[in-house]
C-alpha cells in the first residue's frame, strides 16, 4: 500500500516458536540486546499494530500510537488506550486509512495470529532476532505454516522476502538479528 511500511518484530528460538506450549514468553526468549533494538524500531514508527494479549501485558509508558486487533470491538473504534480493530469486519485498507491517514511505518510485534494475518497483508520488512541453540517444544509457533513443517525462513522466502546478513548482537547464546526485505522484484 502506497506510503505505508510494514515492519515485523519477533524474537525466536532454533525451533522458530515465540512462546512457550503455556502461550507465556520464557526467559531464554528475554534479551537485553534485542529488547533495546526493538524499542528503539518502535521510536521509529507511526503505528503498532497488535494483539489484544500483548496489549494488555505491556504498558505503554512512551504513549505510543498503538492498534489493537481484537475479535470483542465490531468494527474499529478509539479508545483512551489506541483504536481497536476487528479485521473480520474492516479490511486492513480501511482500517489504516482511518488510523493513519497521512501514512507511515508501522510496527507489528506479533502474536503468532498477528504475524500469520500480516503476511497475506505483506510485510515490506521482518526483523527475525533468534535465540541460538534455545529449542521450546510445543511452544507457539512464530507462524501457524510452522506447526505444519515450514520453518519460518520458507515462510519469509514465500512472502516475497529477501534474507539479510546475519548480525550477533549478544555474544552471549548467541543471539542473531537477521533483517528479511520485500525483493525489489516481489508485488
Ligand atoms: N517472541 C516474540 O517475539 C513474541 C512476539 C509476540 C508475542 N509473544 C508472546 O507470545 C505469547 C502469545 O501471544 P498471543 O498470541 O497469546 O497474544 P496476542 O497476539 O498479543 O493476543 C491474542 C489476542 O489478539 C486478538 N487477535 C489476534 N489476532 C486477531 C485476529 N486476526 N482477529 C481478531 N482478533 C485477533 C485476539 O483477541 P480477542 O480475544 O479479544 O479476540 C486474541 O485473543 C505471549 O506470551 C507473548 O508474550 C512473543
Amino acid at each position: 500500500m502506497k506510503g505505508i511500511e510494514i515492519h515485523g518484530y519477533a524474537i525466536v528460538s532454533d525451533d522458530d516458536r515465540i512462546a512457550d506450549e503455556s502461550g507465556a514468553m520464557p526467559d531464554l526468549l528475554r534479551n537485553d540486546a534485542d529488547w533495546a533494538y526493538f524499542q528503539a524500531e518502535l521510536d521509529l514508527a507511526a503505528l503498532v499494530v497488535l494483539g489484544r494479549l500483548g496489549h494488555e501485558a505491556n504498558a505503554n509508558p512512551k504513549k505510543r500510537a498503538r492498534l489493537v486487533l481484537s475479535s470483542s470491538v465490531p468494527r474499529l473504534e478509539r479508545r483512551e488506550d489506541g483504536w481497536w480493530w476487528n479485521p473480520a469486519t474492516v479490511s486492513w485498507e480501511d482500517a489504516v486509512r482511518t488510523v493513519l491517514p497521512e501514512g507511515g511505518r508501522i510496527a507489528v510485534p506479533g502474536g503468532r495470529r498477528v504475524f500469520d494475518l500480516f503476511l497475506g497483508i505483506g510485510y515490506d520488512a521482518f526483523h527475525l532476532t533468534r535465540a541460538e541453540g534455545v529449542h521450546i517444544p510445543r511452544g507457539v509457533a512464530l507462524f501457524s505454516a510452522c506447526d505444519e513443517g515450514e520453518t519460518a525462513e520458507e515462510v519469509l522466502t514465500k512472502s516475497g522476502l529477501t534474507i539479510g546478513p546475519r548480525q550477533v548482537i549478544d555474544r552471549n547464546g548467541p543471539v542473531s538479528l537477521t533483517i528479511w526485505r520485500r525483493s525489489a522484484a516481489a508485488p
